[in-house]
């Protein structure tokens, strides 16, 4: 049992989820916790690096841990917690900091992106947001990561950064691998199928949130920028089709070209309208157990209360460990 490697991963309360962070993540961590110890837990310090109206966050942060669970993670086989309701973190990062220059977080292209975004309120946890990130990491002793192409360059500065911990004052940290997700899991704009689905598209038209309606989802997807061909094949050059396929492979377990199959003759309208009725389909049972658990204030708070207490446990090993190195008494 003990044998079972651990996978750790973290996501923003703030933002609405998107059919691509369900396919490309969340529905990925549901699976995962049958082969592997997982921890999952909502980064609501990291969200501070950006203003948030506090009201809205604590708000969002109970949302999105009703829909963690309403996405199929389990409490009785997986850690789920709030960053912020665990100290470890906050402590181990200021540890961390101490054994991260200057020069190496400025030459993350998140900060440098987000810096350009928000020239007014380029802040101090803006810049050691990757600090947090490692502690995050580190104090689970996680295996493995998963995480997007865009947070790969934070996995790697905590790679670095527990190396050069564990160099100076003896093995401390387990150092973590990224996961990679199955192949296909990426999910583009439905309206600009060469862009990455995101929650930021200036067009609604372009995502699909994990909590629409039915209605809503149809209409998205009947939207659905294709192409001027009929074919509906699988093809470089047919990144709409090639993104429909994807999403109707993933969700129904069939292959790309049995799909292709199925669809061999059938016009671009009924494709499409296919699609949009599995994701709706889909969904649907995850935006019911949402309404019902989002309700339901006391279990939420009460599963917060037990993540806590399990997180911090767990991670406070190895914060011990790492002060005793560092000649904290
Ligand atoms: N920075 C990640 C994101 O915005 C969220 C995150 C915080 C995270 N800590 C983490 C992800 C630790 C994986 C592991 O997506």
């Amino acid at each position: 049992m003990d044998e079972k490697k651990i996978i750790l991963s973290g996501i923003q309360p703030t933002g609405v989820f998107t059919l691509g962070n369900y396919i490309g993540a969340i529905k990925n961590w549901g699976k995962m916790q049958e082969d592997y110890e997982c921890a999952y837990f909502i980064a609501d310090l990291h969200s501070l690096t950006v203003y948030q109206e506090p009201a809205k966050l604590r708000k969002q942060t109970m949302d999105c841990f009703a829909l963690l669970l309403a996405c199929g993670i389990d409490p009785e086989k997986s850690l789920i917690f709030v960053q912020s309701t665990v100290n470890t973190h906050a402590q181990l990062s200021w540890i961390l900091s101490n054994v991260t220059q200057f020069g190496e977080l400025g030459r993350m292209t998140q900060f440098k992106d987000k810096s350009e975004k928000h020239p007014d309120n380029i802040n101090a946890g803006l810049f050691t947001y990757p600090v947090l990130m490692a502690a995050d990491i580190l104090l689970y002793q996680a295996d493995m990561v998963p995480v997007g192409a865009d947070q790969k360059q934070h996995l790697e500065f905590t790679r670095n950064i527990a190396e050069r911990f564990n160099s100076r004052y003896g093995q401390t940290f387990k150092i973590p691998e990224p996961y990679i997700a199955e192949a296909g899991a990426r999910v583009m704009s439905l309206q600009d199928p060469l862009k990455k689905m995101s929650k930021s598209d200036e067009n609604a038209n372009g995502f699909i949130s994990i909590l629409d309606d039915e209605n809503v989802i149809i209409n998205k997807f009947k939207r659905a920028v294709t192409d001027s061909e009929r074919e509906i094949v699988f093809r470089e050059g047919k990144d709409g089709i090639n993104n429909l396929l994807t999403i109707y492979s993933v969700l129904t377990g069939k292959t790309i070209h049995e799909a292709e199959l199925e669809f061999e003759g059938k016009g671009y309208g009924d494709f499409k309208l296919a699609v949009g009725q599995v994701v709706a389909d889909s969904l649907k049972p995850i935006r019911d157990d949402f309404a019902r658990l989002s309700k339901e204030k006391t279990y939420l708070e009460e599963l917060i209360a037990k993540g806590a207490e399990t997180a911090y446990k767990v991670s406070n090993r190895t914060l011990s460990k790492a002060k005793r190195k560092v000649g904290l008494i």
